[in-house]
């Protein structure tokens, strides 16, 4: 097992009808800065329960929001922030209002030029105005981790960023809320979920026993709710654990200790800034292609994964860890996802040389866990999702 440390200051507060304790997390003396997205919350009586909750805090709101937080969109809240003397910021949605919050927590207190260069300069952010989240979709793991992803549809950009002074102050986890999410973002959120583990554990053994437990737990426990949670939202028992394992999924705690992979996301965030695929997708679509390709180095964790999640129990190493790839992909067909780029889009040609392009240009050239996936690479693994 490598060295590490670990820190994650976030509060959780899970559980059936925990919505209202939010006043009980906010300073009494903030001006509070309500952020939403396209307006679900309305609908589902989420924001009625937030706005009860605060009403003896002064509140001023920012919705609109869209999924992939749209930078131009986070622009126009840092002008409300600064002019409303904003001191506290508050997400109420999934990952895209919770990254967007990020994005303003860290330029609210940026002194450089421009905002966008937290992005492409990759800045940390060491210390950002405070936040708590009220999570109404299980799936990034973002209301307990310190990351987000921003993108700028003026550049077809979809760029990360991050640092310890993101992480949320505290995130109300009321698994009730998924009783109204469409069946397509919840496939989303099994996927994404499901993913964000493959990526801190299909690489090479490592001897961190309990880490591998950990991520092949969170495996076991999504393909056995999945079926519920699509088929009944209502059910309780699916829903929190389901919203427990997304969160556990990406927030630190299983990438301690072990190597890290991450190239299908860096590969799928450039599918969402060109084709404005679901984030989620975009990872079904390279998974399969990047474990087929990077076989050799992966086989030894994959056939694991194949007997302990899969119960793959015949044949050679080879013949376990090509069975479970076949089986995720059969899963994420399962969900109604398809596994395949040309399903998503018919100008699928060029892309790959244009994503690797991308990656020269940015000097990316060697992800994955070995630092060896060159732009060449990822070219041919793009070319295999076709
Ligand atoms: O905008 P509204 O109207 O709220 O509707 C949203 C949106 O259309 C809807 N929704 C959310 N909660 C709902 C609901 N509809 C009904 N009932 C509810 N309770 O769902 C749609 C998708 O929401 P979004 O927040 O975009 O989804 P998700 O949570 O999957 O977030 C995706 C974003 O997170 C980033 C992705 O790249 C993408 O931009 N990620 C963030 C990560 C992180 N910070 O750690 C890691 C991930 O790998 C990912 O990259
Ligand atoms: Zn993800």
């Amino acid at each position: 097992m490598n060295n590490f440390d670990f820190k994650n200051p976030t509060k959780i507060i899970f559980g059936k009808d925990t919505i209202e304790k939010v006043k009980e997390e906010i300073p009494q003396d903030a001006k509070v800065l309500l952020l939403y997205g396209g307006g679900s919350i309305k609908k589902n009586g989420i924001y009625d329960q937030v706005k009860t909750a605060l009403a003896n805090v002064e509140v001023v709101e920012f919705g609109g929001i869209p999924a992939n937080p749209e930078y131009s969109v986070l622009i126009e809240a840092l002008k409300v922030i600064k002019d409303q003397n904003i001191t506290y910021l508050l997400a109420v949605g999934g990952g895209s209002v919770i990254d967007g919050t990020k994005f303003l927590s860290a330029a609210a207190l940026f002194d450089g030029d421009t905002p966008w260069d937290i992005l492409t300069k990759n800045i940390r952010t060491e210390k950002g105005m405070p936040f708590g989240t009220v999570l109404t979709l299980p799936a990034t793991g973002s209301e307990m981790n310190s990351g987000a992803v921003i993108t700028r549809a003026e550049t077809k950009e979809k760029l990360a960023m991050g640092g310890p002074g993101l992480f949320p102050e505290f995130s109300i986890l009321d698994p009730q809320v998924i009783t109204s999410i469409p069946q397509r973002q919840l496939a989303n959120g099994l996927t994404d979920a499901f993913t964000h583990v493959l990526e801190q554990y299909m690489t090479y053994p490592i001897g961190a026993i309990l880490q591998d437990r950990f991520a092949e737990s969170i495996l076991q426990t999504l393909v056995e709710v999945a079926p519920t949670v699509i088929k009944d939202p209502t059910d309780y028992k699916a829903a929190s654990n389901f919203m427990w394992s997304c969160t556990m999924a990406l927030n630190g705690l299983i990438q301690k200790g072990v190597p890290g992979d991450w190239a299908v996301h860096a590969i799928g965030h450039e599918l969402t800034a060109l084709f404005g695929i679901d984030h989620a997708r975009t990872l079904a679509v390279i998974a399969p292609s990047h474990y087929k390709f990077n076989f050799e180095d992966k086989k030894e964790k994959l056939a694991q994964y194949g007997e302990r999640v899969w119960n793959i129990t015949e044949g050679s190493i080879d013949d376990k860890a090509y069975a479970a790839i076949e089986k995720t992909v059969d899963f994420f067909h399962e969900l109604g996802i398809d596994t395949k780029l040309s399903d998503y889009t018919k100008d699928y040609e060029g892309t790959a040389e244009e994503i690797s392009k991308r990656f020269t240009d940015r000097g990316w050239t060697g992800l994955g866990e070995h630092q060896t996936l060159s732009p060449d690479k990822v070219e041919k693994i793009v070319k295999m999702a076709y």
